[in-house]
Order: structure tokens, then C-alpha cells, then sequence
């Protein structure tokens, strides 16, 4: 459920018709909905009451101040990839002692940089890193909490570019190698052995691989837990959601949408999942991204030229694959539909943007109702992997954000400026 929908031909957000937020804010423009966010935190965190749970939004998806404030202030934690996530959480209220931190590459820098903010847990992806994490544990003078990352080699049928549980993927530690490493970091110095932690992939709909995953991997976390007294164990994020029928997923009964009836419950995927996590009796951390940001998010962009050529009906906007690359990266469906509603006959068009590459495109061949110079059209669900993901690529400047909540709006990241895009830059002494 999320609250973008049509009142009189006027998409609106909440108490805001789109148009006027673009009149304000300009073209393109990210705008976010409060009460999607929390919605979305709340349907989770109460399918999960019956467990100690802690979720920990993965904030790679949206890492914007606003956003992080807003699941901070309803008690979520936070998955970060980076010292950079992990100064932002801080900067935006975050509390550090609620985060999780990730990734295959963590630098000695980030890793003194968490033990001095204290962190829930480092989620560890191999022996070298494990073994980094000690020395500067042992330098700084802290003991590190850590979490080996199990790769269960469980395929999640979802997207090759965001399937991580397999073998194939650089993430994690293999199912078989566990137990030893824990073994091996049982004995290194001013280490926690704290749980386990594993992810699998993104946008899955179908509950089947979590439940796989999940089924395979819990022994093992029985048997790790009676050895070294384990707090937690974290099934990662990668809940899927509805982007085809993305507004009617905003209604009441979006699930009897097509693509609605397929997508994932936070209601079915307790009901499957927590049964053999309660067994368990530790806390059960989760790590969602998309889930609680996907939907609470849209891309506003202002038609500049219909093109017709032979073959096709172009519509250039004013936005382009550096605010919103995923359709040209993972070949993503994003629904668009216009500001103001018309009639008449759908027209076959490809929406693209003005980059000079021909995987600047937000859609192909797409049926969509007749649009002109001026007219403005809504992305929908482009809250996750979407302005996290943009680029001055082109020297393009960045968009702007804006966050909603109810009959409130507030600019939550100016647009930039053309000299801030270069303004890291400098020519050279002898130029
Ligand atoms: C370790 C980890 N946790 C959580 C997530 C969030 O995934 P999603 O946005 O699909 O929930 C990711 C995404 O890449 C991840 O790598």
C-alpha cells in the first residue's frame, strides 16, 4: 500500500497533487511519501512481533537524511556498506549501536572508524577480512561483534546483477567453510563471535528461496550457537515488490492486481519463515532496502520533444539514466504514467532521456496515453536503487528531493548547482 494515487486526474502524494510540488521544486524531482515509508516499517514490523526482531534498513537503496531520520525515529537500524553509510546514519540520527555493516571491501579506516561508533555487528564476507577486523580491533583497543556472512548457495531466480546467494557471487563465505572459520576466529584476539548473517538477493516475489535458505542454513546456526552463545541471526533484505502495477498497488486491493497476486506479504513471509527462525530463540535481524523504500518513492520528469522517426514515437524528457539508471543496468520495468490524467488512445512510445547513449531509456514500446512538450510524467516506484544510484555523468546536475507528509512538503536535497558539479576539480599548476 503506498499513497500515490489519482484524486480528480491529479496524481497526488498524500495531500499533494504532483504538479504543484514540481511548480515549486522544478524538474526533475525525487519526491518521497512519509507515510509509505512508515506504512511499509510498520507491516513488517508487526508481522514480526512474535520474534525478538531488529530491522535494519539497508539504506544502499535510499540513503537520503530524510529517509534515514524517518525509519531511524520508528526504531529501525541500519545495513551500511561504508564508513559513508555509516557517518550519514550518524548525521541523520541514526543510532550506530542498531547498525550492521556490510560488504566485501571494508577498509582498515571504516573498520576503526564503526568500532569507535560501536556497531551491532560487522557482517564478515571472507577469512582476510575477519582476520583484518581483529588487528585493528587489537590496535584500536575494542573488542569487534562480528557475523559471518554464509553464502547458502541457494539461487534466488531473480535478476543475475542482484542475485548474491550463489556461488557464482563474490559475497559471503561458502556454506561448507563456515563452521572452520568460526572455528579460526574463535581463537583470533578481541573478536565476538555474535551470529550469522546471510542475503541472497533482491526483489525476490517469491518466498520459496528464503524459505530454502533460511531452512538450510538454521542448523547451522543452532550448532554455532551452542559453541560461541550467538545474539542474533540476520536473513538479509530482498523482499520484492510491485513495480508493474505500481499505482494500483496503492489501493486497497492491490493484490488483486496481477502482478499484486505474485508479490510477496510481510505477512506471508513471517508466516513461512518464522516458525523455524523462533526455534532458534535468537534475535532475528532482517535487512530490507527495496521493501521499505521502493514504492515511497517517484521521479517527476517534464516532457521537452515528442520525436517521431519511421519506426518509433520518442518521448524525450528532461531526466535521464544518470537520475535513474536501473532501467538501462537491470533492464527494470518502471511504470509511468502522466501528472494529469487524459483519455484517448494509448500510443506505443519509448521514453527516453538526453544522454548521449542508447541505454539512456526509462521505456520501450510502451502503451501510453498521448503527451506534449511541457506535459509531466511520475516513475513510479523509484525510492530504492534509484538517486543513490545517479551520476554527473553527462554534467548533469543532481535532482532534487522532496519529502512528503500529508499536507507538508520540504526540500530534502537542494538541486545542485552547475559549479558544485565541478567544484572538486581544478586544473593543473602548469595549465
Ligand atoms: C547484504 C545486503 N542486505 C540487504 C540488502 C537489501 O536488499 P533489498 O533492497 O532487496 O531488500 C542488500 C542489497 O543488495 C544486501 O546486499
Amino acid at each position: 500500500m503506498h499513497s500515490f494515487c489519482y484524486r480528480k486526474n491529479e496524481l497526488y502524494c498524500e495531500g499533494f497533487p504532483l504538479s504543484a510540488l514540481v511548480t515549486k521544486y522544478g524538474s526533475p524531482l525525487y519526491v518521497y511519501s512519509q507515510a509509505t515509508l512508515t506504512d511499509h516499517y510498520n507491516k513488517l514490523d508487526t508481522a514480526l512481533a512474535s520474534v525478538d526482531h531488529q530491522i535494519c534498513f539497508a539504506m544502499k537503496s535510499n540513503s537520503n537524511l530524510a529517509v534515514i531520520r524517518t525509519l531511524g525515529n520508528l526504531g529501525s537500524g541500519f545495513d551500511v556498506v561504508s564508513g559513508g553509510e555509516l557517518a550519514r546514519t550518524i548525521a541523520a540520527g541514526g543510532d550506530p549501536s542498531k547498525c550492521v555493516f556490510a560488504g566485501v571491501g571494508k577498509t582498515e579506516e571504516e573498520i576503526a572508524f564503526a568500532l569507535k561508533q560501536g556497531i551491532y555487528s560487522f557482517n564478515v564476507e571472507s577469512e582476510p577480512e575477519l582476520q583484518r577486523i581483529s588487528r585493528v580491533a587489537t590496535r584500536v583497543k575494542k573488542v569487534a561483534p562480528i557475523a559471518v556472512r554464509v553464502n547458502p548457495n541457494v539461487d534466488a531466480g531473480t535478476h543475475a546483477k542482484i542475485t548474491t546467494g550463489t556461488y557464482a557471487n563474490k559475497f559471503g563465505i561458502q556454506f561448507e567453510q563456515v563452521a572452520g572459520v568460526y572455528a579460526r576466529a574463535a581463537k583470533l584476539p578481541n573478536l565476538r563471535l555474535r551470529g550469522l548473517q546471510m542475503h541472497i538477493g533482491s526483489q525476490l516475489t517469491d518466498v520459496k528461496p528464503f524459505r530454502q535458505a533460511v531452512e538450510k542454513v538454521a542448523p547451522m546456526v543452532a550448532e554455532l550457537n551452542a559453541k560461541y552463545g550467538f545474539d542474533f541471526f540476520s536473513i538479509g533484505g530482498g523482499i520484492g515488490i510491485v513495480y508493474k502495477d505500481a499505482l494500483a498497488s496503492g489501493e486497497a486491493k492491490w493484490w488483486k492486481t496481477p502482478e499484486g497476486r505474485k508479490v510477496l506479504t510481510p505477512q506471508r513471509y513471517a508466516d513461512t519463515l518464522l516458525p523455524t527462525l523462533r526455534s532458534l530463540g535468537l534475535k532475528v535481524v532482517l535487512e530490507p532496502g527495496r521493501f521499505l523504500s521502493g514504492n515511497a518513492g517517484v521521479l517527476i520528469t517534464r516532457v521537452e520533444f515528442i520525436k517521431r522517426t519511421g519506426k518509433k514515437n520518442f518521448v524525450i524528457v528532461d531526466a535521464a539514466m544518470n537520475d535513474l539508471i536501473r532501467p538501462a543496468f537491470y533492464d527494470s520495468f518502471h511504470q509511468i504514467v502522466p501528472l494529469k490524467k487524459r483519455g484517448g488512445a494509448l500510443i506505443s512510445s519509448d521514453v527516453v532521456g538526453p544522454i548521449c547513449e542508447s541505454g539512456d531509456y526509462f521505456a520501450k514500446d510502451r502503451p501510453l496515453p498521448k503527451v506534449g512538450e511541457g506535459d509531466h510524467l511520475a516513475l513510479l516506484s523509484a525510492g530504492a536503487y534509484g538517486s543513490v544510484m545517479s551520476s554527473n555523468y553527462n554534467s548533469r546536475a543532481l535532482t532534487a528531493e522532496v519529502l512528503v507528509n500529508g499536507t507538508k512538503s520540504a526540500l530534502v536535497r537542494r538541486r545542485q548547482e552547475l559549479e558544485d558539479i565541478w567544484s572538486l576539480e581544478s586544473v593543473a599548476p602548469w595549465q
